[in-house]
């Protein structure tokens, strides 16, 4: 089933982008917003307190509530805007002078006495909804008393924000459009450079698209490549540098395989096809029978091998471990080669012991193949040494011969499968090169490892290192 096709990281990062920018434009926006409604408001109250404190300093003084009466314009164009409310009225009778025109209703108001002087605190609030303007508009108010002539009045004026809403309204739609226009830019520009900036993850792509077994040596250019994606570069290097070299060794284990395999094949088809040139005795065929047999059962060891090696390559669960007495063990391989030793006139000699948790077949079968090479490879007349040594974490076994000198390169090459030194070449058919990898196997199954050095010129010393848990 196809998974289902997630939002592109460029999308999803130019969004996230561009809901960042527009949150920060839009709340500086309402920031200056309000410092600009609070700032537009209080100029608001200072006309209107200014406004009752000069109509109660002329009636107090030079201004009779008559001649106000009669000339109106005294007063009109006193007030702020059209719709403002201006109204004096003897407490308890109707208003003397009433300017309301759009019939306002007023809040509720404290009456600021005549000796006190005026303050903001004094005000009030109120809203107007009448239907002449789309929203409420609100109105500031404050009522003030005033003697005039001996008689006290109460001087009421109102001022009602429609043009600075208006202002207002303009400003936040200018707010919005500067919102909606941060959204859109970030998101182009966001889209644009993000696109750039993962340039070389769409180069990576295409260029695993492109990698074939035949093609394992090309390499990504890392060099323009931004470092949060270096890193991926170089480990995605580094997998195809190791698909390599384990391509390489396997087309390089099946070449030798063919190799191997032709040479007794070849070899056996010879025999058959001379047989067969002419009558042969009885002794004849079975003399050719039994050399047959033996090529057969080289190529059968062989194929064993190799099936062996190819199950250890992937099986990890067919360990069979159990706790082994490792003195045992070593007496037990001595024994079975103490035979072939004293053709080749070798002593072994064992020391040491220690338990270790190990598959007890493929121990025998690890230690087995360093003896028998011990005893191939070494001085006519010397000794074999096999020991156990116990370190704090971990436990060798060692086999140690006398025989020739080997150089490093060599030394290196001694566990590859099908390698084998020039005294194996001319020697015995029973030698395939694949004694050793097959240790290494079993060694890398029991979570350790096998080591080769040489202790002093002509010495070669093998180790079959065990972790110790
Ligand atoms: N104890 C040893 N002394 C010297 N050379 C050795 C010894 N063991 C192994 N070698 C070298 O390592 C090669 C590989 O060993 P191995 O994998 O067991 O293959 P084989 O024994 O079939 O040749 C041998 O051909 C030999 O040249
Ligand atoms: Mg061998």
């Amino acid at each position: 089933m196809r998974a289902r096709r997630q939002p592109s990281l460029t999308l999803r990062a130019t969004l996230a982008f561009s809901v960042v920018a527009m949150l920060a434009v839009a709340s500086a926006g309402m920031y200056l917003y309000e410092t600009m409604k609070g700032a537009v408001m209080t100029r608001s109250d200072h006309a209107v307190l200014a406004r009752l404190d000069h109509f109660r300093k002329l009636l107090q003084y030079d201004l009779t509530l008559t001649t106000l009466q009669s000339s109106p314009q005294l007063f009109e164009n006193m007030l702020d805007s059209e719709d403002d409310i201006f109204i004096i009225a003897e407490p308890g009778k109707p208003a003397v002078i009433m300017v309301n025109p759009l019939h306002a209703p007023l809040p509720s108001m404290p009456v600021v006495p005549a000796n006190m002087p005026l303050s903001v605190a004094d005000m009030r609030s109120g809203m107007l909804d009448s239907g002449v303007f789309d929203s409420e508009v609100p109105m500031r108010a404050a009522t003030v008393e005033a003697v005039s002539g001996g008689k006290v009045v109460h001087l009421t004026a109102a001022h009602i924000a429609v043009k600075e809403m208006a202002t207002l309204a303009g400003f936040r739609n200018r707010i919005l459009l500067a919102v909606s226009l941060a959204f859109v830019v970030t998101a182009l520009l966001g889209y644009v450079l993000l696109g750039r900036g993962l340039r070389p993850l769409r180069r990576m792509a295409s260029h695993a698209a492109a990698i074939t077994p035949a093609q394992l040596d090309s390499r990504m250019d890392n060099r323009d490549t931004p470092v949060e994606l270096q890193q991926l570069g170089e480990a995605y290097n580094a997998m195809l540098d190791r698909l390599a070299d384990g391509y390489q060794r396997l087309t390089q284990f099946s070449a030798d395989l063919a190799h191997e395999i032709r040479t007794p094949v070849g070899s056996l088809m010879g025999h058959c096809q001379v047989a067969l040139r002419q009558p042969r005795t009885e002794d004849e065929y079975q003399a050719l029978l039994a050399s047959n047999l033996e090529e057969l059962e080289r190529i059968s060891r062989m194929v064993e091998s190799i099936l062996f090696l190819a199950r250890a390559d992937e099986a990890q669960s067919a360990l069979n471990r159990q706790t082994l007495n490792l003195a045992d063990e070593l007496q037990r391989v001595a024994g079975y080669f103490e035979g072939l030793a004293e053709e080749r006139d070798i002593a072994l000699h064992t020391k040491g012991d220690a338990r270790i948790e190990a598959d007890p077949l493929l121990l025998r079968r690890a230690l087995s193949n360093l003896v028998a090479n011990a005893i191939r490879y070494a001085d006519e007349g010397s000794a074999i040494d096999i020991r156990v040594v116990v370190g704090s974490r971990h436990c060798r076994i060692e086999v140690e011969n006398q025989g020739p000198t080997l150089d490093d390169a060599t030394l290196g090459k001694l566990f590859d499968r099908f390698y084998r030194g020039d005294a194996s070449r001319h020697q015995s058919s029973d030698s395939n090169g694949l004694g050793l990898a097959i240790v290494a196997a079993i060694m890398q199954l029991h979570g350790g490892e096998v080591a080769v050095n040489q202790p002093a010129p002509g010495r070669i010393c093998f180790g079959l290192v065990f972790p110790i848990s």
